[in-house]
């Protein structure tokens, strides 16, 4: 059979989806290595600082341990429970019942699909900020719901108008992703805000699912609020969190996702009948990570912070226009005016073509993403000075 009859094979749920752009960044950025150019890879957020070492070294031991290697109990040990809702009491001073309120995810990516899995009908509508990180709207796209994208403006100061929305809308919507930090516009919110989404979700019967991923990850003092710092948020929400960013163990895949007991019931029966968990030795160091003092955590964000400041300073220098972030791994960067017909796959294909800088396009986040490049603070300050360096010859 040829390859052309299988892709037509494909289910409509499959097809649907938007072109996955890193295909084509990818492939540029091998082509350029094979012309001997040296890449400079600010593309995915993908953290290249060390996992800290007791979280290495506990990994190692477990890994000895009888028994390890039988199916980890799918919805996480009570163990890891018990120090997420210790940790979030610590952190955020939320009280969470660690055997209903808790549930552990093979990476939140794969748990905010699972959530749109359990809950989404063909006629429920999602209410999805754009642009975002993908996996809300693609889970979206891919469950069978309805996707409705709520543009983020700048006249909005890049928050999603969900009291705008047309009544019709808010009769059908069961669910509203949002995230904060955000991932890619880098916005920030604080507690009152959260306040109005609890209302809101109250009003409309709306289930809000936050993603917390980048809440260790904040500059200059700031510290980012949990949804659960606003009364009444259980009754409407989860909130994801993950150990990708914070320990810097995105290949481990591990995450968690806390609050509302009658939701996360549901997301732990949907994930019980498509995967058995996160392997046991993994669950055991994420326990370690979580007692780590806090000043390791804070080391890891300083770090971003020494190459935001690198950064932004260069761009200010190009006279690029961007918002120098208060949290996240990010810099996201309107196209320069000199560029400004180009589409955001055009300008970030241009950039790793002519300088080996590759970035992210932002039209993967999003139709409203298009303007803008998303650059990762994932290489160390003397290569994003270099980057700086080769985007002058633009
Ligand atoms: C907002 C957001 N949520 C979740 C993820 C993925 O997290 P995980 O590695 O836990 O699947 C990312 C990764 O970039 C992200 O930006």
């Amino acid at each position: 059979m040829s390859f052309f009859e299988i892709e037509n094979m494909q289910a409509n749920r499959i097809s649907k989806l938007p072109p996955y752009v890193f295909t084509t960044i990818n492939r540029l950025k091998n082509e350029a290595r094979m012309q001997g150019m040296d890449i400079i890879d600010m593309g995915m957020g993908s953290p290249d600082l060390m996992v800290p070492e007791p979280i290495r070294k506990e990994l190692c031991e477990a890994i000895n341990v009888k028994h390890i290697n039988r199916y980890p109990a799918g919805d996480g040990s009570i163990e890891l429970k018990r120090a997420i809702a210790y940790w979030y009491g610590k952190r955020f001073n939320v009280d969470l019942n660690p055997s209903t309120e808790v549930l552990v995810l093979i990476g939140s990516k794969e748990g905010i699909a699972n959530l749109s899995a359990a809950f989404l009908n063909r006629d429920d509508y999602a209410l999805v900020p754009s642009p975002t990180y993908p996996i809300f709207f693609n889970s979206v796209i891919i469950f069978g719901g309805t996707l409705y994208n709520m543009p983020l403006l700048p006249e909005n100061d890049y928050l999603p108008d969900y009291r705008g929305l047309d009544p019709a809308v808010l009769r059908r919507a069961k669910l509203m992703y949002l995230s904060y930090p955000h991932n890619p516009t880098t916005v920030c919110v604080d507690r009152n805000y959260f306040v109005d989404v609890v209302n809101f979700a109250h009003e409309h019967r709306v289930i809000i699912s936050h993603d917390a991923a980048y809440s260790e990850i904040c500059f200059d003092g700031y510290r980012a609020p949990s949804f659960f710092q606003a009364e009444g948020a259980k009754d409407v929400g989860v909130e994801f969190h993950s150990f990708s960013k914070t320990f810097s163990m995105a290949g481990w895949r591990i995450a968690f996702v806390v609050g509302n007991a009658g939701i996360l019931k549901m997301l732990a029966k949907m994930k019980s009948y498509v995967d058995f968990g996160v392997f046991s030795a993994i669950q055991k160091a994420a326990v370690r990570a979580l007692e780590l003092s806090d000043d390791m955590v804070a080391e890891t964000a300083a770090a971003y912070q020494r190459r935001r400041d690198v950064l932004c300073d260069g761009l200010d220098k190009l006279g690029w226009k961007h918002i120098r972030p208060k949290a996240t791994m990010y810099v996201w960067t309107p196209i320069p005016e000199q560029f400004k017909e180009m589409t955001s796959m055009e300008f970030a294909s241009l950039i790793v073509k002519e300088t080996g800088v590759a970035v992210a396009p932002g039209i993967g986040f999003g139709e409203a993403g298009n303007d803008h490049v998303r650059f990762a603070l994932v290489e160390p300050e003397d290569r994003i000075a270099e980057a700086v360096e080769r985007l002058k010859k633009l």
